[in-house]
């Protein structure tokens, strides 16, 4: 290992990662495989995640057979679940901590918004430090939210028991497209200072121009705010997600809600 690095090679890695979703695979497409060691030292990052409450509230999910990664793919609607030299679905994990209290003789405590609030933060640490590690290897990857898609069969073809829940599929893969480097949200509307502070209209409204090219396709200018209406606006993707994420968390006893 050689001393810190530099604030200008922090920055240089972190504008290397590009979201990337074509890979090199083998002449017949099927995945070229990471090296074991390379994937050992992936997984080595993930495990190396800080974890609140030392509890390491995730568990990954490894996709490895061919027909389960065209099922995952066709499932999330993410063609290249199928391609990526390796493929994962990270999930909060509530359920293997209280089996580790019951081996040793205590009675797991009832939590379920607990463990969906830690579940998430850990499963989100451990895929990201997999994510960043593999791209100190040469890969990009792509982080899934479409398992959204499709929750009930998703949690039925992993055998996902109570207590587990998907947060995102992760591929990872050396890239055979050269991904621009896409734009973020101004800093000061991202970071406060001390205290809260709401954005102006104004200031709202050139951060959108700054995010525009990220919706930008093939050759036509893009439009954040219409591509961000598609999600989140009224009759948006979200709306029709939200049933079914509540559905799966009652599903997997998450649900902390009336019921
Ligand atoms: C939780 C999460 C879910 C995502 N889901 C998808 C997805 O389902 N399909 C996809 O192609 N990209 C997905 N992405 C990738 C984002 O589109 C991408 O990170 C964003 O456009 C910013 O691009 P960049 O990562 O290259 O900077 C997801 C990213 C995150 C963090």
């Amino acid at each position: 290992m050689h001393g810190p690095l530099t604030p200008e090679q922090v920055r240089a890695f972190y504008d290397a990662h590009r979201t990337t979703r074509l890979y090199q695979t083998a002449e017949d497409g099927s995945p070229l495989r990471m090296s074991p060691e390379e994937l050992g030292a992936v997984l080595h990052a993930a495990q190396r995640a800080p974890t609140d409450a030392t509890a390491q509230l995730y568990s990954l999910i490894h996709l490895t057979a061919p027909e389960l990664r065209a099922r995952m793919a066709e499932l999330t609607t993410n063609a290249h679940i199928a391609t990526a030299s390796e493929a994962f679905v990270v999930c909060a994990d509530a359920r293997r901590v209280g089996r580790v209290l019951e081996a040793n003789g205590y009675v797991p405590g009832h939590w379920p918004a607990i463990g969906v609030h830690f579940g998430l933060g850990d499963a989100v640490m451990a895929g990201q430090n997999l994510l960043t590690a593999s791209e100190m290897l040469g890969y990009q990857g792509c982080w899934i939210g479409g398992v959204l898609n499709a929750l009930p069969e998703i949690m039925e073809t992993l055998a996902l028991p109570a207590g587990v829940l998907p947060f995102a599929a992760l591929t990872v893969g050396r890239p055979a497209e050269q991904a621009p480097l896409r734009p973020r949200l101004p800093r000061e509307l991202v970071v406060h200072t001390d205290r809260y502070r709401d954005g102006s209209p104004e200031e709202l409204r050139a951060g959108t121009e700054v995010m525009n090219p990220i919706a930008a396709r093939g050759g036509r200018p893009g439009d954040w705010a219409l591509l961000l209406s598609r999600y989140f606006a009224q009759g948006g993707a979200m709306e029709r997600r939200e049933p079914q994420l509540v559905a799966a968390l009652r599903a997997q006893a998450l649900w902390a809600g009336e019921e």
